[in-house]
């Protein structure tokens, strides 16, 4: 199989390379259109004929085929999707005052309500009635407010005949004063209690600070300061921001992965993503520390933790409200390979039944009973209902023989548990190569469902990709394109050309449906002011979010998605961009639901192609009618949407003909064309 992908990469190689070549040369106006042309071996008029084999119904799409790869870096999940403004809310950071500026006679003490989140500050009498005491939180970038918004704000509080006020500030106004919003809160329990007002600020801001300062004589304990828009994504507390989940939701995901990527491994045991730390009462999940602080010291974060305040029930959820399947990914026993080489980091082969135990409980924790004690915990927190988890990952980008050795006991004991559970395994870090090529065989024997495959590549790779699925072993597991994304060469922002590419790469995923079972695009999320590595399906300040290029490849694949793969073909091959081809890639689904075709064309060349698509095989009585045409398209391939032109890039409608049954048209220079007709029988 993957000979075969060399020999045929090897092929279009060089076709490529003059490609890409051709679109620098054209930049530095090194070439006349014309030798251009001549050069690339491209005729501008040549039409392009190709045929849809209507009749032959294909392979099933799976409904679980475009979806969503989640996890916290670049501050997707604290301080992204997870709407807490507060960070540090605990104190439990391991400079426990991290976030926080104290002023007055502020003490921190750990005899705390919350066992495992033991740490809380008392304010203290500031000794003078002109002194003050209080704490000053900065939230992640500053705290986004919006005006005429609530917010809700909450804290887990002791102290007699106390008040405190609690005010949203502008540090740094000009104006006669910096509270933007204050109110008095009475704090009047011996014994620890939660205590909630709403914040509703006139301004919008986007680095707004929480203070908090003792207004009585006398001393109050403060624990668990929480900040929320009480308007999150379906009014939910302890809630997610709404204008992110609206942008992975509106793409209509068929598979939810999470929680990651690298943080699942742990850059040590101790600190790997453990699941059951992330599940009950928000105020007693215990702090993990994230990797992506300190994993690239030219983009370091210290202030990066995870809170698990968006743990796997709140995963769950969101898959489910998103209606897609979830999917999470496990520890193997093996902390990330990248960060550690001695055997010592891991965990040894006959110690991993807790690690084990920790995947059939989450399996409990999805689908149990409530009778039982997994089951149990996910009915309490408000979901009596099984999530009817179908897919358990078990290793993110793992390597050498360490890894099926230790993948066999899991897979033993989850097939004898739950036979009808698809476990997940990795293929590596990279696309091809070494451990790749090792790895795939060894799924195979231990007959795994599906093989994850991770893909971070420049241009050319994705160029010469467009075939890598036709060839590959039918009976083996299925594939689950799990991170992919791609990377420009000294690009690596979300520009139009890396989009146009991952389209054209999605129609070899599409042609190859029966294969491929699963594709995410990956990283999802990424702050402006905290990322650590991109380009990113979506970015967002404290305030705005904006839908890359990228994400619209992904939501306009979402959408004609199809139900089943329809052959393709110009001069009787696949269109992958192969040479000859002109720089174009097609495929076709028949969505039976909608009764439609959809076809997509991308054309990755530089000059308009002529279209002759002829549609075979339907019989008489059928006419295709209610021509549309969706493009994506920019006139420069560097452009990008951001968050203050949102738009610049947006998929645009048109109507088409069709006659009898042919299309006849022109797709743009470097354009990403969706066609699609009714069926209307007579
Ligand atoms: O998506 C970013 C990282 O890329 C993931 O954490 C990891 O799986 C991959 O290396």
């Amino acid at each position: 199989m993957n000979k075969c992908i060399k020999n045929q990469q090897k092929k279009l190689f060089l076709y490529h390379k003059n490609i890409i070549n051709t679109f620098s040369m054209k930049k530095h106006f090194l070439l006349s259109a014309l030798a251009l042309t001549t050069y690339m071996g491209i005729n501008a008029q040549q039409v392009n004929n190709m045929v849809v084999q209507a009749n032959k119904i294909g392979a099933e799409i799976q409904p679980t085929m475009y979806g969503h790869f989640f996890e916290d870096i670049n501050y997707g999940a604290d301080g992204g999707l997870y709407a807490e403004l507060i960070k540090n809310r605990s104190f439990e950071f391991p400079q426990n005052f991290m976030g926080w500026n104290v002023f007055g006679n502020v003490t921190l003490l750990d005899d705390g309500p919350f066992d495992k989140n033991p740490h809380y500050v008392r304010l203290g009498n500031p000794g003078h009635a002109h002194k003050r005491t209080g704490i000053e939180n900065e939230g992640f970038f500053g705290i986004g407010i919006k005006a005429g918004e609530s917010y809700r704000f909450s804290v887990w509080a002791r102290g007699e005949n106390q008040k405190i006020i609690v005010e949203l500030i502008d540090n740094a106004s000009m104006g006669e004063t910096q509270v933007i919003t204050s109110q008095t809160l009475d704090i009047n329990s011996k014994e620890w209690k939660k205590y909630e007002i709403k914040l509703t600020p006139e301004q919008t801001f986007a680095k707004a600070h929480l203070r908090i300062f003792l207004a009585s004589a006398g001393t109050v304990d403060l624990e668990h300061i929480s900040l929320f828009p009480t308007d999150t994504w379906k009014g939910r507390e302890n809630g997610l921001r709404k204008d992110l989940v609206q942008a992975l939701a509106d793409t209509k995901p068929g598979v939810f992965r999470f929680p990651g990527g690298c943080i699942v491994e742990g850059t040590d045991l101790a600190t790997r993503y453990n699941w059951k730390n992330s599940v009950g009462p928000v105020e007693n999940r215990p702090l993990n520390e994230n990797r992506w602080h300190y994993t690239f010291p030219h983009r370091f974060f210290p202030d990066y933790f995870q809170t698990y305040g968006m743990g796997f029930y709140e995963l769950f959820l969101l898959a489910e409200d998103m209606g897609a399947e979830p999917l999470p990914v496990l520890s193997c026993g093996l902390s990330c390979q990248f960060q550690n080489n001695t055997e010592d980091a891991h965990v040894k082969v006959c110690d991993l039944q807790p690690y084990i135990q920790d995947a059939l409980d989450l399996i409990e924790f999805a689908n149990g009973a409530t009778d039982t004690k997994w089951g149990g915990l996910r009915a309490e927190m408000g979901h009596p209902e099984p999530f009817n988890l179908k897919f358990i990952g078990i290793g993110n980008e793992q390597w050498g023989p360490e890894y099926p050795e230790r993948l066999k006991p899991f897979v033993e004991a989850i097939r004898k548990a739950y036979p009808d559970m698809k476990i997940i395994g990795s293929s590596g870090p990279n696309s091809e190569g070494k451990d790749f090529e090792y790895l795939w065989p060894e799924m195979k024997k231990l007959k795994v469902d599906l093989v994850d495959e991770h893909f971070y590549r420049p241009e050319d790779w994705f160029l010469n990709s467009g075939s890598r699925y036709d060839n590959y072993d039918r009976k083996g597991p299925k594939v689950f394109a799990g991170e992919y994304a791609c990377h420009g060469k000294g690009k690596k922002w979300n520009h139009f050309h890396a989009s146009l590419l991952e389209a054209a790469f999605l129609t070899g995923v599409e042609r190859n449906a029966d294969i491929v079972h699963m594709a995410t695009y990956a990283p999802l999320l990424a702050h402006v002011e905290g990322w650590q590595w991109r380009p990113d399906l979506i970015w967002f300040d404290n305030l705005r979010s904006v839908r890359t290029c990228s994400w619209y490849v992904q939501n306009l694949y979402g959408h004609n998605k199809g139900t089943n793969v329809i052959p393709l073909t110009m001069d009787k091959k696949a269109v992958s961009g192969q040479e000859g081809q002109n720089g174009l890639f097609a495929s076709a689904v028949l969505d039976k639901d909608n009764n439609t075709y959809i076809l997509k064309v991308v054309n990755t060349s530089d000059k308009s192609q002529k279209l002759n698509i002829e549609f075979k095989g339907l019989k008489k009585s059928v006419s295709l009618v209610n021509g549309k045409c969706i493009t994506l398209h920019s006139d420069n391939s560097d452009a990008e949407n951001t968050l203050d032109e949102p738009n610049k890039i947006v998929p645009v409608e048109k109507d088409i003909n069709i006659e009898k049954n042919i299309l006849d048209t022109e797709i743009g220079e470097m354009t990403f064309a969706i066609y699609k007709f009714e069926i209307s029988k007579k």
